[in-house]
């Protein structure tokens, strides 16, 4: 199950990641924004990052204009580790060597033909296990200790 939300800036990306996760046979959960609401990111990154963090979902995409207020917001959920990213190499480096359990995208910086892409590289890549990155990872996990 994918956790996926937006902000109104990005509810048309939103709309077209939900037909292409539905043309691959993909199970998603809505968590919003709707169309016609004017609202702030944080709301929807807290509301995807905590289905990812409780195992409800396996993975989330977030979507806003650039992609920025959803993964800074999103990477404040202990366990969140959210990568913007603006190509494909970046979607699959994200997953093979960080791990990454949330994707952020902007609608108003990207094309919608690359961040499909994008999303598909981001769900299709799993994590490497290799030891240098499993220790890395620590290192961040580390920091979030020292910070809470
Ligand atoms: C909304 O205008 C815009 O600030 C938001 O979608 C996002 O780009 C923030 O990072």
């Amino acid at each position: 199950m994918i956790a996926i939300g937006c902000d109104h800036a990005a509810t048309d990306y939103k709309k077209k990641i939900e037909s292409h996760l539905n043309g691959r046979g993909i199970a998603f959960e809505d968590f919003g924004a709707g169309e016609s609401d004017c609202c702030d990111y944080p709301e929807y990154a807290e509301k995807v990052a905590d289905a990812v963090k409780s195992g409800r979902c396996e993975k989330g995409i977030l979507i806003c204009g650039t992609g920025i207020g959803m993964c800074i917001a999103a990477n404040k959920v202990r366990g969140i580790r959210c990568a913007l990213c603006h190509d494909v190499f970046s979607a699959k480096a994200c997953r093979l060597h960080n791990d990454a359990n949330v994707l952020a995208l902007g609608q108003r910086t990207m094309g919608i033909e690359n961040v499909l892409e994008i999303v598909d590289a981001f769900l299709d890549t799993s994590f490497s296990e290799e030891e240098r990155h499993v220790r890395r990872l620590g290192g961040i996990a580390d920091i979030e200790r020292r910070n809470s």
